[in-house]
C-alpha cells in the first residue's frame, strides 16, 4: 500500500513482473524469424534501425525482400552515408514514403560525422533526422539494449487493451497515458527482447479486429478483457475521407526510350523518376477535353508544343491520404524534349530507377512499343 503522500505506481510491481515472465516466455518461443532479429545482445545496431525505419509504415512480408537487397547494396552506415541520395531512393522504390529514404541517408551521415557510428543513446539517436520518439525507442532498446519505449500502432493497441485505456489512440491525451505505461513496464533484463516481445504480441495475437485472446499468453492480466470490451478498446478510429486525385501521365516514347523526369524533391512522388505528369480536373469530362488539358499543361512545362493522343492504360492506387487514378496517354512532339532533370531511359534504366510503385504499375499495362522511329 502507498504511504501517505505517495501515490501508487501506475503499473503495480507484482502485475508488472508477471506480464514481463509471461511474455518474455511467450515470446521464446513464438517470435517469427525475421533476417534483422538477433539473440539478445548480439543484434547489428545498422541492421536493426534499416528494417525499423523500413518497418515504420510497411507490413513485414514486403518489407524482408527490400530490406536484403537494401543491406547487400548499401551494407554499413559507411556505405549508406557515401552513396547518392539517388542510389538510395532507387534502393527504396516501392516502399513508399520516399521522405523516409531521404531521413535515412541525412541521419547516416549526420550520426557518423558526429559520432563516427550510430550514436548509442536515447537523446543521441533522437535527435536524427528521421528518428521520431518510437524508432528511437526501438533502436536503442533493440540495438543497444536500453531500457527504452517503443510504442508503435501495434504496441498502443496491445497497452490500451491490457490496461483499459479507452481514449481514441490518436488523442494526446491517450498517447501521453500509453507512453507512461510503457515507461513503467521496462526493466533492466532484456530490453530488446521485450520491445519485440510487445510488437510481436500487438501483430499476431492482440490484432485489430478480432484479437485471439484464447492464444495470448496475457489474456489474464487484461483488464479490457475481463471487462468484456477487448472489442471495443481501442474505440474504431474515423479515418477523413481520402484526397481524390486524377493524374494525366504523358508517355513520349522514342523507340524503345521513354522520356522521364526528376521529380520535384517534396510532393507526390518526391525526389522519384515519373514520366511528365499533371492533375486532371475531377468530374465528367470528355476523353477529348482530357488530352486538350494535359497538352496545356505538358506544353508550358516542357517548353514545346505537345500534342496527347489516345488513352493507353490506367491504374488506381490508395497512398495513406490520396486514391490515385492514373492515366497515360500517348503524347508527341515535334522536336525531342531535352533539358536538366529530363532523361529518355532504356527498358532497363526504367526498372531500376527508382520511380513510385503506382507509376511502375501504370508503366507495366502499357501496350508493347509497335514500331522503330524513323531515323
Ligand atoms: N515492426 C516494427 N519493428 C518490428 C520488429 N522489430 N519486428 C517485427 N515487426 C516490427
Amino acid at each position: 500500500m502507498p504511504g501517505p503522500g505517495r501515490t501508487a505506481p501506475l503499473v503495480p510491481a507484482a502485475r508488472r513482473a508477471a506480464l514481463r515472465r509471461r511474455l518474455l516466455a511467450w515470446y521464446d518461443g513464438a517470435r517469427r524469424d525475421f533476417p534483422w532479429r538477433f539473440a539478445e545482445g548480439q543484434a547489428d545496431p545498422y541492421r536493426v534501425w534499416i528494417s525499423e525505419a523500413m518497418l515504420q509504415q510497411t507490413q513485414v512480408a514486403r518489407v524482408v525482400p527490400y530490406y536484403r537487397l537494401f543491406l547487400e547494396r548499401f551494407p554499413t552506415l559507411e556505405a549508406l552515408a557515401a552513396a547518392d541520395e539517388e542510389a538510395v531512393l532507387e534502393a527504396w522504390s516501392g516502399l513508399g514514403y520516399y521522405a523516409r529514404a531521404r531521413s535515412l541517408h541525412g541521419a547516416a551521415r549526420q550520426a557518423l560525422a558526429l559520432h563516427g557510428r550510430l550514436p548509442a543513446s536515447l537523446k543521441g539517436l533522437a535527435a536524427l533526422p528521421g528518428f521520431g520518439p518510437y524508432t528511437a525507442g526501438a533502436v536503442a532498446s533493440i540495438a543497444f539494449g536500453l531500457p527504452a519505449p517503443a510504442v508503435d500502432g501495434n504496441v498502443a493497441r496491445l497497452l490500451a487493451r491490457l490496461f483499459a485505456i479507452d481514449g481514441p489512440l490518436e488523442a494526446a491525451s491517450t498517447r501521453a497515458r500509453l507512453a507512461a505505461t510503457a515507461a513503467a513496464l521496462l526493466g533492466p533484463e532484456r530490453p530488446g527482447d521485450w520491445t519485440q516481445a510487445l510488437i510481436e504480441l500487438g501483430a499476431t495475437r492482440c490484432v485489430k479486429s478480432a484479437p485471439r485472446c484464447e492464444r495470448c499468453p496475457v489474456a489474464g492480466l487484461c483488464e479490457a478483457r475481463r471487462a468484456g470490451k477487448q472489442l471495443i478498446i481501442p474505440p474504431a478510429r474515423r479515418r477523413p475521407g481520402k484526397l481524390r486525385l486524377r493524374l494525366g501521365v504523358a508517355v513520349f516514347r522514342y523507340g524503345e526510350l521513354l522520356l522521364l523526369l526528376r521529380r520535384p524533391s517534396s510532393g507526390l512522388f518526391g525526389g522519384l523518376w515519373a514520366p511528365p505528369m499533371a492533375a486532371l480536373p475531377q468530374g465528367v469530362l470528355t476523353a477529348a477535353k482530357l488530352r486538350k488539358r494535359l497538352g496545356e499543361v505538358l506544353s508550358r512545362e516542357l517548353g514545346v508544343p505537345v500534342r496527347v493522343g489516345r488513352e493507353l492504360a490506367s491504374a488506381e492506387r490508395t497512398l495513406t491520404h490520396r486514391a490515385l487514378t492514373l492515366l497515360a496517354f500517348e503524347a508527341t512532339t515535334r522536336t525531342r524534349p531535352e533539358g536538366p532533370g529530363l532523361r529518355w531511359a532504356t527498358p532497363l534504366e526504367v526498372e531500376t530507377l527508382g520511380t513510385a510503385s503506382a507509376v511502375r504499375v501504370l508503366l507495366e499495362r502499357l501496350p508493347p512499343v509497335r514500331s522503330r522511329p524513323k531515323a
